[in-house]
């Protein structure tokens, strides 16, 4: 196949304005440096949307759309790569060379076509078999019996798999490569004996999208009571499942302005709220609500409402879904909680009692604060003072754990209303939150048990804890949130990722810094970090728009754009300075967290039980800590 050579897409980057080519499509109004204007990829009032001309990019603050004048057609007119070349191409007068391709890099967002391509064949089979496989009539029939229009099956693509092993498997006959594509796409499975047959097999399928509407994954239910219910795809390179939300394409086709979005537990759920006018909802594909769903969401919506059963297993999922939640609450944002009768699900529910009763539950469910302290609260007597100690020891870690803001400083207040310590006291029990609801104390006594002498009477504060004090442990604390496999969330207490900002900024840094100093890649963050560094070094006059093309339309593409768009633009001194501080501070991550973990550990026993040794010890890691937090 013909490819197009890097060098011509750089080169074309080069020639053409950004601004010229947005503003041909988006008016666009100056603003200071920059220019702005209503996003056109979220419904909006207030221009968020802001395109930067001296680096050739541009990024919106309010959905996160971001990228380079080539990326920018690609999604505002949704083409595919080589027509958003062609297209600029003709812009700027120049012809478009091919050569033919021999390995190398041809740009991430070209790999994963082959998959979508077939994911989307699938699809249409599916689609097909639905309306004219001789079996069809029993899937109709079920999705009548659940109340499906045949608009709204059409809307959300609805299939089905018809019964027996190979039917998909034979759409592509002998064609290996297309089998293969097929067994990458998580559509087949293998017996013992090697043997490959379909994945789905008499089900309904439901095609789940990605944010540009491509089919990425499936669900399938079966017609009756089998087990199990539902078959969801595996992982494949296309599809991760603690970032997908399935209805969020069509909601945001289907809803003008979207202002908020309901979070539901069921392909069904969506589907019935659709049908019924509320076409907000999204839900999540059979796994727990994550930080990186949370973030998607709120770029979207600045209200998320959960809908969860009323019993104890929904409540604990509720829990779990406000844990998440915590991290991406920015000043602006609110998430409500609302739980379901028993028995009930917002499918039946909006069948039942119609769209106007469930937006009016939307609209009257517990917001986030009554929810955590309620929750909190329910197994503790608060008017008494041991009840409202470790109320509060338990409480403000979650409070902690909010981003800076003014909605962090009104909780922490709250907390202080509801227990009587005051705020600054509340703020120093930064104890790792309990891994969710917190279980029955253990008797008084044991080690780690607050104990008479640790409860927390009003007003108590632990820096008047006498003689015996430990040292003060301020340093000690590991920074940050602890890394999960999530880690292209964009975070700001992330070097790696303040240091990824920079340089795509700044391509011209990296000669400026040691990148023999680079730790091992242990996140996703850290080896785009590597790659990003390597693309520069292959390439040192790359620019920013040319480096922000090599990752459009990934989750590192994403990644990138958020913290190009957030990075303010120093002077190259300062720039410099920082690049290398940054550098530094990453080398010394990994040392750092073992040190502190070892602290930890001794600082998990009360200080007056520690022997002498471990006293030593401890005030050893505290000095070592220090000096290489670059404290002393
Ligand atoms: P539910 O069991 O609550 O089903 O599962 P539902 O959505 O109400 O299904 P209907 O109404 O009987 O059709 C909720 C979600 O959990 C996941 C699916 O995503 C489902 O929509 N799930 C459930 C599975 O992945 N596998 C299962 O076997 C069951
Ligand atoms: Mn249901």
């Amino acid at each position: 196949m013909a490819r197009i050579p890097q060098a011509f897409i750089d080169d074309l980057l080069d020639r053409v304005d950004i601004v010229e080519v947005i503003d041909r499509r988006v008016k666009l109004k100056k603003t200071g440096k920059n220019f702005s204007a209503c996003c056109p990829f979220h419904d909006e009032k207030t221009p968020s949307f802001s395109v930067n001309p001296g680096k050739q990019f541009y990024y919106c603050f309010g959905c996160g759309a971001g990228g380079n004048a080539l990326g920018f057609l690609m999604d505002y007119e949704r083409l595919e790569f080589p027509e958003a070349v062609e297209s600029l191409a003709q812009t700027a007068g120049l012809e478009v060379p091919r050569e033919e391709s021999s390995g190398g890099r041809t740009g991430s967002q070209d790999s994963n076509r082959p998959l979508i391509d077939q994911l989307e064949q699938a699809t249409r089979f599916y689609e097909h078999s639905l309306r004219s496989h001789p079996e069809a009539h029993r899937a109709v029939t079920y999705l009548k019996s659940r109340g499906l229009s045949g608009e709204i099956a059409r809307n959300f693509r609805i299939g089905f798999a018809p019964p027996g092993w190979d039917n998909l498997l034979q759409t592509v006959g002998q064609d290996a490569q297309k089998v293969s594509l097929l067994n990458d796409s998580g559509m087949l499975v293998e017996n013992d004996r090697g043997r490959r047959y379909d994945r789905f097999r008499d089900r309904i399928m439901f095609p789940i999208l990605d944010a540009r509407g491509r089919v990425i994954a499936f669900g399938g239910r079966v017609l009756g009571d089998d087990k199990p219910k539902y078959l969801n795809s595996p992982e494949t390179p296309v599809f991760q499942k603690s970032r997908e939300l399935y209805g969020l394409f069509q909601a945001r086709k289907s809803e003008r302005s979207l202002t908020r979005i309901v979070v539901v537990e069921g392909y069904m759920d969506v589907i019935a709220l659709a049908q019924y006018g509320i076409g907000y909802a999204v839900a999540t594909l059979g796994t727990a609500t994550s930080e990186a769903h949370m973030e998607r969401l709120f770029r979207h919506v600045p209200e998320v409402v959960f809908c969860f059963d009323g019993d104890e297993a929904g409540r604990k999922a509720a829990f779990r879904a406000l844990e998440s939640t915590l991290p991406v609450m920015q000043d602006g944002r609110q998430a409500r909680f609302l739980f379901l009768p028993e028995g009930e699900d917002p499918d039946t529910l909006v069948r039942a009692q119609g769209a106007d009763h469930l937006e009016h539950l939307f609209d009257t469910a517990t917001p986030l604060e009554n929810f955590l302290f309620d929750w909190i609260a329910q197994d503790l007597d608060i008017t008494t003072l041991d009840g409202r100690a470790r109320f509060s020891k338990q409480a403000a870690p979650h409070v902690h754990r909010l981003p800076e803001g003014v909605f962090k400083v009104l909780m922490y207040q709250s907390l202080a209303d509801r227990t009587g310590i005051d705020v600054d006291s509340l703020k120093r029990l930064q104890a790792p939150p309990p891994e969710s609801r917190p279980e029955a104390p253990p008797p008084a006594g044991e080690v780690g048990d607050p104990g008479p002498d640790d409860s927390l009477p009003a007003g108590y504060d632990p820096a008047d804890a006498g003689p015996a004090s430990p040292p003060d442990y301020d340093d000690l604390e590991p920074m940050g949130e602890p890394e999960t496999d999530d880690s292209l969330i964009p975070s700001s207490t992330s070097v790696s990722q303040r240091l990824l900002g920079l340089l795509v900024l700044n391509p011209g840094l990296c000669t400026a810094l040691d990148t023999d100093l680079l730790p091992e890649a242990e996140r996703r963050d850290q080896t785009l970090l590597r790659e990003v560094i390597d693309s520069i070094g292959a390439q040192p006059d790359i620019s920013t728009a040319a480096l922000l093309g090599y990752w459009h339309g990934t989750a590192e593409g994403q990644l990138l754009n958020d913290l190009a768009g957030r990075e303010p633009i120093e002077d190259p001194e300062e720039l410099a300075e920082l690049g290398k501080a940054l550098l530094l501070q990453l080398s010394r991550e990994a040392p750092l967290n073992a040190l502190r973990q070892q602290a930890a550990q001794l600082k998990a026993k009360p200080y007056e039980t520690l022997t002498q040794d471990e006293k030593q010890s401890l005030m050893a890691l505290t000095q070592q800590i220090r000096s290489l937090s670059g404290r002393d």
